[in-house]
């Protein structure tokens, strides 16, 4: 398994307003009391707890591939109806209580462009969801979409040949899987997921972060980015070619240039 960078703290000062964005993909996700859900790529428990708040005569089951944000997330918020489970999502059919075929929901949020970045997992990834959900169960995610934070992969590309990376080596650190609407769709039909809704949405997003951190937190975007011993200067530079086209000139505050993907998709 890769290594784990995430930590709950840094996450939540860092990438605070992750969890708090989820208005819709929430609405979307519908729960009810009875529901029996299964949060991919839960991270640190703080949405997820907050659905089996809802579902509370139903089941919560968050499954993450960081240790550190499993652990945190268990002493934090495991309860009768929310547990907690280590799982590197891309092998989902390792997990037998996941891909049962007993859940009402499979709900991801801010997770899958993490999940789905080799390409060779995700045809298995879909159709393990599909063998997860009831008969008429939905799935319900929000992840990054096509063109989201390109300014920052732009400048994390430059700084990185700048520090003698190749051209190719530059380009394939970048982690993330942003596809569009109509990839995604084929990649839900494909797996016999029939897609309801599928949409995009530009959300430019402040940043938030501790007062006396310069970079708006932003040193946390290149944790898989930038191999380590090239981190120090090449965060540095990403970080003055960004700040100055991220800053709000009448009060400072930063913002990144999101895209999100939101979709909902039932098993037929
Ligand atoms: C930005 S966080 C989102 C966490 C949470 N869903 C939220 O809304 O705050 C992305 C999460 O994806 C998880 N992740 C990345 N790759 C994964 C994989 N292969 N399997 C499971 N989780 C993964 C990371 O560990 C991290 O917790």
């Amino acid at each position: 398994m890769a290594k784990d960078h995430w930590s709950a703290n840094k996450y939540s000062s860092a990438a605070g307003f992750v969890p708090k964005l989820t208005t819709k993909v929430i609405s979307y996700l519908d729960v009810q009391p009875n529901d029996r859900i299964l949060d991919l790529g839960c991270g640190d428990g703080v949405l997820t707890t907050q659905i089996a708040q809802t579902a509370s005569q139903g089941e919560v089951l968050g499954l993450d591939a960081s240790e550190s944000f499993i652990k945190s997330a268990q002493q934090q918020y495991a309860s009768s109806n929310c547990t907690f489970k280590h799982q590197d999502c891309t092998k989902l059919d390792q997990c037998a209580e996941a891909v049962d075929g007993s859940w009402d929901k499979v709900f991801s949020n801010a997770a899958m462009h993490w999940i789905l970045r080799n390409p060779d997992i995700r045809t298995p990834y879909f159709d393990n969801v599909n063998k997860a959900l009831k008969p008429a169960g939905k799935f319900v995610f929000e992840m990054g979409g096509n063109g989201n934070v390109a300014e920052v992969q732009a400048a994390a590309t430059a700084a990185l040949l700048h520090a003698g990376v190749p051209l190719e080596k530059a380009r394939a650190a970048n982690p993330w899987f942003f596809p569009s609407t109509e990839h995604m769709s084929g990649l839900l039909s494909n797996a016999e997921l029939e897609v309801e809704l599928c949409e995009h949405e530009y959300r430019s997003t402040k940043l938030t972060a501790d007062t006396d951190d310069k970079s708006g937190g932003l040193e946390g975007w290149f944790i898989e980015v930038v191999p380590e011993d090239r981190q120090g200067g090449v965060v540095k530079e990403i970080c003055d070619v960004l700040t100055p086209i991220m800053t709000r000139h009448e009060d400072g505050s930063k913002w990144m240039g999101y895209t999100r993907l939101r979709a909902v998709a039932r098993k037929k």
